[in-house]
C-alpha cells in the first residue's frame, strides 16, 4: 500500500462526521500538524447532522472533495453510517479494505504477540446484497466472485506482504462447500502466488481460521479473503486485541483512499471530550504510509506506542482519566 513520496504538498479530504468522529479528528489533525508536512485540509460534511442540515447524509460536494484529494480521513457517522461509508466505498471503487490487528501494551489483548493484516475484498462476494424473496418465507442471496476482482485483491495482499517484510500470506475461504465461488478464489490465489515466489502461502477454511485466530494468532501475517468472511474475521481480530478505541482501517481504490477508525460515533460518550483518539491517529499512520511519508508514519506510530507503553496519559477506555486532547498533546510531545 505504500508508494514512495511523490509530493511536497498533499491535499487531504477531512470528513469528521458525527459524535466522537469530530473529537478524534480534531485530536488527529492537531498531531498531524506537528509533523512538518505540508497538508492542505479540505473539510467535507457527511453523516446524521449533515442529513438534518442539508437533506443529504452524503452531499455530492463531499464526494467531489474526496475524489480530488490525495487521501481522505474519515471520523465516524451515526445512524447514517451505511448510507455514508458504504456509498463512498462504492462510488470511489475502494476495492480493498485493510484491517490491521496488532497488540498494543496495556490493552486487553489476548496475547502480546499479535500483528497481522486482514486484506478484505470490498466490492463483491455476499455483499453485493442481491437478494430476492421467492415465497412468503424463503429468500435467495447471490454471491459473486469474479476473476478480475479476486486477482486484484490477492495481488494487493502479496504486494502488501512484500512491502512490509511479511513472509507469508494466508487465503481464507470455504471452498469445500462453496466449490464454484470459493473454489475459484482458491485457484486464483495459488495462480497469483506464483508471481511472488519469495512469499510463503497457506489456505484455511474460514471456520478453522476463526478458531486459529484465538488459538494461534501469532502465526498469521497477512490474511486475504472475500467480503463477508473478511468483515467477520476483522471484528474477531478487533476482539483479539481488545478495544475499539485502538483499531484503524483503510479503504483503498485505484484513485482514492479513505482512512477511518473502526469505531462509530459513540453517542454514549460524545460531547464529553473523553474519546480515545488513537484509532483515528493509527488510521492517519496508514494514510501517511499510503502517500509515501513513511518516516512521518514511523514517528507518529512510535509516539503512540510510547504513550501506550508509559501509560501515564490514557483515556477512560484504557483505564486512564485523560481527555482526548490531553492524549493528543502527549502524543505530540513524543513525536
Ligand atoms: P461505537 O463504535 O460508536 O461504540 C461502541 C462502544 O465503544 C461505545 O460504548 C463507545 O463509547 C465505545 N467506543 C467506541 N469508540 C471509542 C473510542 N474512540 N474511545 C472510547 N470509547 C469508544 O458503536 P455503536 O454504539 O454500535 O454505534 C454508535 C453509532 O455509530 C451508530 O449510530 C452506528 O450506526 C454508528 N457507527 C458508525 C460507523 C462508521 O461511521 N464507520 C461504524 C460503526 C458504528
Ligand atoms: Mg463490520
Amino acid at each position: 500500500m505504500s508508494t514512495s513520496k511523490t509530493k511536497d504538498k498533499y491535499k487531504i479530504a477531512v470528513v469528521p462526521g458525527d459524535g466522537i468522529g469530530r473529537e478524534v479528528m480534531e485530536a488527529t489533525i492537531h498531531v498531524l500538524d506537528a509533523l512538518g508536512i505540508d497538508f492542505d485540509y479540505v473539510y467535507g460534511e457527511a453523516g446524521d447532522e449533515c442529513l438534518e442540515k442539508t437533506g443529504s447524509a452524503l452531499p455530492s460536494e463531499t464526494l467531489d472533495i474526496i475524489r480530488d484529494a490525495d487521501a481522505c480521513l474519515f471520523g465516524a457517522a451515526g445512524e447514517t453510517a451505511a448510507d455514508v461509508i458504504v456509498k463512498i466505498r462504492q462510488e470511489m471503487k475502494m476495492f480493498a479494505n485493510l484491517r490491521p490487528v496488532k497488540a498494543y501494551p496495556h490493552t486487553n489483548s489476548l496475547s502480546d504477540d499479535i500483528d497481522f493484516m486482514i486484506v478484505r475484498e470490498n466490492t463483491e462476494g455476499m455483499y453485493i446484497a442481491d437478494e430476492e424473496s421467492y415465497t412468503d418465507n424463503g429468500a435467495i442471496a447471490r454471491r459473486i466472485i469474479t476473476r478480475e476482482a479476486e486477482e486484484r485483491i490477492i495481488n494487493y495482499a502479496f504486494n502488501y506482504a512484500k512491502e512490509n517484510n511479511k513472509t507469508k500470506v494466508t487465503a481464507v475461504h470455504k471452498a469445500n462447500v462453496l466449490k464454484k465461488t470459493d473454489g475459484l478464489f482458491k485457484e486464483i490465489f495459488y495462480e497469483v502466488a506464483k508471481d511472488y515466489p519469495e512469499i510463503a502461502t497457506e489456505d484455511y477454511y474460514v471456520d478453522a481460521t476463526a478458531m486459529y485466530l484465538i488459538t494461534q494468532p501469532e502465526t498469521f501475517q497477512v490474511i486475504v479473503t472475500t467480503n463477508l468472511f473478511g468483515d467477520i474475521l476483522s471484528d474477531e481480530g478487533a476482539g483479539l486485541v481488545g478495544g475499539l478505541g485502538l483499531i484503524p482501517s483503510a479503504n483503498i481504490g485505484l484513485n482514492a483512499a479513505l482512512f477511518e477508525p473502526v469505531h462509530g460515533s459513540a453517542p454514549d460518550i460524545a460531547g464529553k471530550g473523553i474519546a480515545n483518539p488513537i484509532a483515528m491517529m493509527l488510521s492517519a499512520v496508514m494514510m501517511l504510509r499510503y502517500i509515501g511519508e513513511n518516516e512521518a508514519a514511523d514517528r507518529l506510530d512510535g509516539a503512540i506506542l510510547k504513550v501506550l507503553n508509559e501509560a501515564n496519559i490514557l483515556t477512560g477506555d484504557l483505564g486512564g482519566s485523560a481527555t482526548t486532547m490531553q492524549l493528543a498533546n502527549e502524543v505530540k510531545n513524543n513525536l
